[in-house]
């Protein structure tokens, strides 16, 4: 008897326990399990050489993202939620596909037969269910679009639209280097942090309440903290990632700060505190 638990016991730990996917298009929502996933017929083996996440050649069972989102409006947002708080954000046009030339989105599915290894020592791994890409160069897709660990995909507006408070001034015009930096910011720094206390994520603080990083930390040290937080504070706990100049170029960075400037000139007016 003892023998069967401890063979029950050890099957459960080696068994990925059962996930639910939520599928949000905006008309309506689904819930999908692992295994009805996994039955699909267009579910393939791809294999995905640069593994962003891993940091490793790799091989999934995985769906096209796009077969799960049929009619989606190439203008419409996708939105990746983690079971972390995580939030990826993708313009639907890359995964409807540009054709050949483009990156091809894929939601790799954890079989529960076969678990995925941790992404590192004290990290589980990327399962349940986690978007990988094929030829990511061909559509510029940095690591921030390698959400993992899903739980909900949800099809939104643009997070312009839904997040007015983050949008520079309307009078910019339109090549101003601070909607540059705003197109930068939604790709590389909306996954984890709000602004103006807009935002879906809630890894990280908000990048202009109380105070903008730009009123409080010297241009230097702000560049040194994005391109490696840890040179710049160091504890066993931080959760930021550096951004190499492979994924934010200097232009890049240099239109980023320029947006966090002009947003810490752009607050809203705080809330008063409540008083007794
Ligand atoms: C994967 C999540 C994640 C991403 C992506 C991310 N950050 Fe962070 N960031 C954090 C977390 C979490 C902290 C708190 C410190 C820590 O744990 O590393 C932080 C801290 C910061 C701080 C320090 C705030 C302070 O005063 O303590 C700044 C500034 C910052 N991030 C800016 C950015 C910018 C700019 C981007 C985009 C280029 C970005 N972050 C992308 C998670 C992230």
């Amino acid at each position: 008897m003892r023998i069967l638990t401890i063979i029950a016991l050890l099957c459960f730990a080696t068994l990925a326990p059962a996930a639910t996917l939520t599928l949000d298009t905006g008309k309506g929502m689904q819930r999908l399990t692992t295994a009805q996933l996994l039955a699909r017929p267009d579910v393939r083996i791809v294999d995905v050489p640069g593994d962003v996440s891993y940091h490793a050649a790799m091989r999934y069972r995985a769906v096209p993202l796009k077969a799960l989102l049929p009619g989606i409006d190439p203008a419409a947002h996708l939105q990746f939620v983690a079971l972390d708080g995580f939030a990826a954000e993708l313009p639907g046009s890359l995964v409807t596909g540009q054709g050949a030339q483009g990156a091809e989105a894929w939601l790799a599915i954890e079989p529960p037969d076969a678990p995925w290894p941790a992404l590192s020592k004290d990290k589980p791994g990327a399962g349940p269910f986690y978007l990988v890409w094929l030829h990511p160069e061909a559509s510029h897709i940095g690591p921030e679009q390698w959400p993992y660990q899903i739980a909900a995909v949800r099809v939104l507006a643009d997070p312009a639209t839904r997040f007015p408070k983050m949008r520079p001034a309307a009078d910019l015009p339109p090549d101003a280097p601070a909607r540059r930096g705003f197109a930068v910011f939604q790709r590389n720094c909306l996954s984890c942090h709000t602004l103006n206390g807009q935002g879906d994520a809630r890894l990280g603080p908000d990048l202009n309440i109380p105070h903008s990083p730009t009123d409080y930390l010297r241009e230097d040290m702000l560049r040194t903290l994005v391109r490696n937080p840890q040179s710049l504070r160091q504890w066993p706990q931080a959760k930021m990632p550096g951004f190499s100049p492979d994924t934010l170029s200097d232009h890049d960075l240099d239109d980023l700060i320029t947006y966090l400037k002009h947003m810490a000139a752009h607050r809203p007016a705080p809330t008063p505190t409540p008083t007794r």
